[in-house]
């Protein structure tokens, strides 16, 4: 078996798979959206010290796996220097407690490997990662190779949800509260225009639309429900629209695309988007991938499965030489 841990943002999660037929035997997650959501945001201390209380919580509930663990993995990179290190800390010394191996994984490889987890992967796909950190297209083609075709510019997908909750006063995180509000207004009431629509470049923008989004607010003298309902439902079509506009370009323009699309990260759980992605994969005559929505956000179990490929490899990393990263791409890591 193989213990996973997750701690690279607000979510604190332990994971057990066994490495062979990839089973989840444990998989337990604590998340701090209530202690940061009177901040409208993470608050990177307080998420280090909510971890220091969490994990050691978690992990004395998986004792009993202790004496089959043949690895120990850990998010080492990108998130939050402070968070990240309380997970990576304590990886280091349960491999040293242990005497097994250590795996650093990379946060964005998890997230894709939560599309497979308890199953075999099938490879390869375009895949379009959006999270609170990211907003990606990759050409995926195994566990191990990715290529970005296309990435932000500036906010992400996600964090352009935290911030438009932010301003409207609902709280954080925004996706889930603001994907609630707008399936009660009205998507056409704000004419908010799609970012970089006339440009053929391939990447992502989200600050112009915060923008457009802002100044819709201060319009409006005295914001209702209604007018709350209607400002996210023209936001969400917007970024959405954005980014179906720049993913169709992408696949009109590749001489050959594989047969599956598929969407992972936090912001994956949005229903419109996966409603949207839904028509578009079949109008390119592929078969679209998600991952169930319990494994969208942050979590462990995606970490433990993407390490089983790697510990398969044995691709260790050094108990001494692990470096936290708080800003690596999956094409650019060094990590496992
Ligand atoms: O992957 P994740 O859990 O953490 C990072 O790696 O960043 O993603 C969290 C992000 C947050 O920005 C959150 O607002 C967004 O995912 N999110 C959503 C939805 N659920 C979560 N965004 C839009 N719609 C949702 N339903
Ligand atoms: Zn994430």
């Amino acid at each position: 078996m193989l213990l996973s841990i997750e701690s690279s943002c607000d979510d604190s999660s332990i994971a057990v798979t066994k490495i062979d037929d990839k089973k989840l035997f444990f998989h337990k997650k604590i998340s701090q959206e209530i202690d940061h959501s009177k901040y409208g945001g993470v608050v990177p201390e307080l998420a280090a010290r909510l971890h220091a209380k969490a994990l050691p919580k978690i992990l004395e509930e998986c004792k009993e796996y202790f004496k089959d663990l043949k690895a120990i993995a850990v998010t080492n990179e990108p998130g939050l220097s402070v968070t990240l290190v309380e997970g990576v800390t304590m990886a280091k010394a349960l491999c040293i407690a242990l005497d097994a191996p250590l795996v650093g994984v990379n946060h964005l490889k998890g997230h894709i490997a939560s599309l497979f987890i308890e199953k075999e992967g099938v490879f390869p796909m375009i895949t379009l990662l959006v999270s609170g950190g990211h907003t990606q297209v990759l050409f995926v083609k195994s566990f191990f190779e990715y290529e970005v075709l296309a990435e932000t510019l500036d906010d992400s997908f996600g964090e352009s949800f935290d911030k438009v909750a932010k301003m409207l006063g609902l709280g954080y995180p925004g996706g889930p509260v603001v994907e609630e509000y707008a399936k009660r207004g009205d998507e056409d009431r704000f004419d908010f225009t799609v970012p970089l629509y006339n440009s053929n470049r391939l990447a992502f923008s989200y600050s112009g639309l915060k923008n457009q989004v802002r100044l819709a607010i201060e319009s409006i003298k005295e914001l209702n429900e209604q007018d709350k309902a209607d400002i996210c439902a023209s936001f969400q079509k917007t970024a959405v629209l954005h980014l179906l506009h720049k993913l169709k370009k992408i696949l009109k323009e590749r001489t050959k695309n594989p047969h599956i699309l598929s969407v992972v990260g936090g912001a994956s759980a949005n229903g419109y988007l996966r409603n949207r992605l839904e028509r578009l994969s079949k109008d390119f005559d592929m078969e679209l991938l998600l991952a169930p929505l319990e494994y969208c956000s942050d979590n462990a179990a995606m970490i433990g499965r993407y390490a089983i490929e790697a510990y398969k490899k044995s691709l260790f990393t050094d108990i001494d030489k692990i470096k936290i990263s708080p800003k690596v791409s999956c094409a650019q890591s060094f990590s496992a």
